[in-house]
């Protein structure tokens, strides 16, 4: 069992957690995963590792509360305990010979973001960061990422905070200014990175992004999370999460995504009316 020590709500449907996990806690570098179980008879879900203290041995993980499991894992209180917690799964984003990048971040992938913007700026990196949100109520970990950017750049669709418009208007302006970056580094919904990449790739900016298809097993076994990259089969557990961007098949990726969403909705209604039902 897995101690929840820290639990705070960073806006009305994001939560960020610090779980004691020692032994992954020491290993987890950026860019890597875990996969918990909330209860004994949960589904395993993937969460990010958003950042670790090696010394008090806990593991951050910040979530968005968007159906079943999270929803389960939301209602637990600090002092509490889920199931399983392993990891440190998957590859951690590749840093050598970044001396300038770009961190592009959209909604709670943001959260994902984060731990490589700071990894980079540990490094001597110059950072640029900009991250996206629906609006005001939604933005989360400004502070943050305010102190790992050398630049910060917060966009709002509605432009209720920061300036108003989508993630890419910056970045290409940065770009055709003469930024010169070594990597742009994209993390949220598929359609943003997908975006990301056709903003780069006329520039011809390498640029990462970090694939967060459905995953099970997160061990390369049950084949849940291919994707097609280079026109070859890759999983996204062990050969990613991060792939180059210019070689995704993202309408592929996004088809794939939306194939259990019957599923998932029913799991989401059966989730809120357990949690309606015990509060009565
Ligand atoms: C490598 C990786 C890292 C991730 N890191 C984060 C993170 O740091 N913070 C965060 O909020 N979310 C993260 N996600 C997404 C997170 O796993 C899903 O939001 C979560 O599984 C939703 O489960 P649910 O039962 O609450 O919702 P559901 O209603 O079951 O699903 C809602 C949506 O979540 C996704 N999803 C559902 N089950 C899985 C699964 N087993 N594997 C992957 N995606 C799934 C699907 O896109 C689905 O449409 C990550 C996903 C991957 C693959
Ligand atoms: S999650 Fe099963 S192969 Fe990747």
């Amino acid at each position: 069992m897995y101690k929840i020590v820290n639990k705070k709500q960073l806006n009305p449907t994001v939560t960020m957690m610090d779980i004691y996990a020692p032994l992954v806690a020491q290993k987890a570098l950026a860019g890597q995963f875990i996969i918990l179980r909330v209860d004994e008879d949960g589904e395993r879900i993937p969460l990010t590792v958003a950042g670790c203290d090696k010394q008090n041995g806990t593991v951050k993980i910040i979530f968005q509360i968007v159906g079943g499991t999270t929803i389960r894992l939301n209602a637990k209180e600090q002092g509490e305990y889920i199931s399983d917690f392993v990891g440190p799964l998957g590859r951690p984003t590749k840093t050598d010979g970044i001396k300038k990048a770009c961190i592009v971040g959209g909604g709670v992938g943001c959260a994902i973001a984060l731990p490589v913007a700071a990894r980079l700026k540990e490094l001597g990196c110059e950072v640029h960061s900009i991250i996206g949100f629906r609006n005001k109520d939604l933005v989360i970990l400004e502070e943050e990422f305010s102190a790992c950017s050398d630049r910060l750049t917060i966009m709002t669709d509605d432009g209720s905070y920061g300036r108003q418009g989508v993630v890419t208007a910056p970045l290409k302006e940065a770009i055709e200014s003469g930024e010169n970056y070594d990597e742009v580094i994209a993390i949220g919904p598929l359609v943003m990175m997908k975006f990301v990449v056709a903003t780069t790739k006329p520039y011809n900016v390498p640029t990462t992004v970090s694939m967060n298809p459905i995953m099970i097993d997160g061990t390369g076994m049950c084949g849940g999370c291919r994707l097609t990259v280079g026109g070859k089969m890759k999983f996204a557990c062990v050969d990613g999460p991060d792939f180059d961007g210019f070689e995704v098949d993202f309408d592929e990726a996004m088809q794939r995504a939306s194939m259990y969403a019957d599923f998932e909705r029913a799991e989401r209604e059966a989730s809120c009316n357990l949690f309606k039902k015990e509060a009565q």
